[in-house]
């Protein structure tokens, strides 16, 4: 649905905007426009031009955020192909992401008049809110006990949000009752959160070539993931499953994985966060069917 080939940057100095070209050029779901858009055309119609400026505004962003985050995770890998830091390197990839999420707001602004400020707003307290539970991630991976509450507060932060604002601001450029649009912000919270558990469960046990990113990145960074969380809860030895994670040995660690079927409890968590988004948009007066199709597709997803 979301064409990115209206998506465009400055042309110079190439050096600071090649790798903008680079990271959307490289692929990637979509998922955050898409869902814009099909929150929009609930009650819009065919996108408008404010609409496709959110949309580009909301990849455009993410894009950033991957470019940032696989510095902070040492990740050499993603979409399949080199990081933009590994690529260029880290200077280059702190400079063009930060002129990146400039970009964004370039697009955030020119929404229209009449949902402007409240569009930019939650764009902005989004923007802040994934700094908060990027910092979070980061601080967890010192601690030795980090609580399952804990941690979906990081994920809600650093992943839900910015799915919530996609859905969210659909609504809103389209002009939708507030209720509905705080049940699209619901619906596209709780589907963040489904997401990024299955993010960290396809960390473990996706397939690299589909996935895009390396296999055993989470461990082998010493990153707390649901699956890690979940071991502890599970583990008849918490302290020497820490130990063993600490380690950072991947196989070994999954081996612990598999024996506490960490990775079957992930998925049954996967479809009760999508049953729960599912749930927020009862009593929606707009035709829901796509919304339960875009669930369905996260929650099967292998990349
Ligand atoms: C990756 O997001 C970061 C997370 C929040 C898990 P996506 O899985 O949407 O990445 P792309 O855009 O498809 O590459
Ligand atoms: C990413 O979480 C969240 C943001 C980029 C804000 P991860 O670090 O798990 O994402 P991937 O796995 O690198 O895509
Ligand atoms: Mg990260
Ligand atoms: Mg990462
Ligand atoms: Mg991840």
């Amino acid at each position: 649905m979301f064409d990115d080939s209206i998506i465009s940057f400055p042309s110079n100095p190439t050096g600071l905007y090649d790798p903008l070209r680079y990271m959307i050029g490289i692929g990637g779901k979509r998922i955050r426009p898409n869902l814009c858009l099909l929150a929009y055309s609930l009650y819009g119609g065919e996108p408008c031009q404010g609409a496709l400026e959110a949309a580009q505004a909301l990849e455009i962003f993410h894009s950033f955020t991957l470019i940032h985050d696989d510095i902070m995770d040492h990740s050499p890998l993603r979409r399949g192909v080199p990081t933009v830091w590994k690529k260029w390197s880290e200077d280059t990839a702190i400079l063009s992401g930060d002129v990146m999420l400039i970009e964004a707001y370039k697009h955030i602004v020119k929404v229209p008049q009449e949902c402007r400020a409240a569009v930019v707003d939650l764009f902005s307290s989004t923007a802040g809110q994934v700094c908060e539970g990027q910092q979070y991630d980061m601080e967890f991976e010192s601690l030795d006990s980090v609580s399952m509450s804990q941690y979906e507060n990081m994920i809600a932060l650093k992943t839900a949000v910015l799915i919530a604002c996609a859905a969210k601001t659909g609504a809103l450029v389209a002009g939708a009752p507030q209720k509905e649009c705080e049940a699209l912000y619901r619906y596209g919270y709780d589907l963040g959160m489904a997401f990024q558990i299955a993010d960290d469960y396809l960390d473990a046990y996706g397939d690299e070539k589909v996935f895009g990113k390396p296999i055993g990145g989470d461990v082998a960074n010493g990153k707390k993931s649901w699956l890690t969380l979940r071991a502890m809860e599970k583990s008849p030895d918490p302290e020497a499953f820490i130990e063993l994670f600490k380690s950072r040995d991947f196989a070994a660690v999954k081996r612990q994985y598999d024996a506490l079927g960490v990775g079957v409890d992930a998925l049954a968590e996967i479809v009760r966060f999508s049953d729960s988004a599912i749930a927020a948009l009862d009593g929606l007066h707009a035709d829901t069917q796509p919304l339960l199709a875009f669930a369905e597709k996260l929650v099967g997803r292998v990349k």
